[in-house]
C-alpha cells in the first residue's frame, strides 16, 4: 500500500498548494497570497498530504484566540475518495485541539456536497447562511461549526 505522510505545510510547499487550488477552485488563491500565509502569517497553521513526494492535499486555519477558522480544504482530483481529506482534517483537528483551540468554523458551498458530507463526518453542523458570499456563481454559503465536547462547550457564547 502506497504510503501517506501528513505534516505542517511551510513557505516550501507554496507552489504545491496553488497548483491544487487551481485545480480545485474557480476563485483560486494567488501563489502570492498562499507564499505570505506560509510565511509571514503568524496565525495561520497549514498541513499538507504528501505521497511518494507529490502533494496531493492540504487544508489551512487561522488561529484566533481559541477559535480556529478553516480557510481551506483541497485533494487533488485523482486522489478524492480515497480518505486523504479525512486524514489531513483529523490530523489539523488533533494537533490544534492539543494546543487549545475548542471551536472550529468554516464556510462552504451549499452545493458542494462532498465537502459537507466530510465536515459533517468531523462534528461540523450548519448555524448561518452568508448571502451570496461566493463571487463565482453568486451562490449562498453555509457557516459551520464544530464545538469541542466537555464541560466548557458553548462558554461565553
Ligand atoms: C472535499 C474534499 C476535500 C474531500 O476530500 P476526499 O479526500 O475526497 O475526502 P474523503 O475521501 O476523506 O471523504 C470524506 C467523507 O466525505 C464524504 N464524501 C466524499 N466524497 C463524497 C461525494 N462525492 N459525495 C458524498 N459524500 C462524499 C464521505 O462521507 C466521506 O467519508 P467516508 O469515506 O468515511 O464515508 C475533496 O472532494 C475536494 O478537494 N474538493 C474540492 C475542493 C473543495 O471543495 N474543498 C472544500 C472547500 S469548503
Amino acid at each position: 500500500m502506497t504510503e501517506m505522510t501528513i505534516r505542517q505545510a511551510g513557505p516550501a510547499d507554496a507552489d504545491a498548494i496553488y497548483e491544487i487550488e487551481k485545480l480545485c477552485f474557480p476563485d483560486p488563491w494567488s501563489r502570492d497570497a498562499i507564499r505570505q500565509e506560509l510565511s509571514e502569517n503568524p496565525r495561520a497553521f497549514y498541513v499538507v498530504a504528501e505521497i511518494e513526494g507529490e502533494i496531493v492535499g492540504y487544508a489551512g486555519l487561522w488561529w484566533i484566540i481559541d477559535e480556529g477558522h478553516i480557510t481551506n480544504v483541497a485533494v487533488k482530483p485523482g486522489f478524492r475518495n480515497r480518505r486523504i481529506g479525512s486524514a489531513i482534517i483529523e490530523t489539523m483537528l488533533e494537533h490544534t485541539g492539543q494546543q487549545g483551540i475548542r471551536h472550529y468554523t468554516l464556510e462552504v458551498r451549499e452545493s458542494n456536497i462532498s465537502a459537507r458530507a466530510l465536515y459533517e463526518k468531523y462534528g461540523f453542523a450548519v448555524e448561518g447562511i452568508r448571502k451570496g458570499y461566493y463571487q463565482v456563481g453568486h451562490e449562498d454559503a453555509l457557516i459551520m461549526w464544530k464545538h469541542a465536547a466537555g464541560p466548557e462547550e458553548n462558554e461565553n457564547r
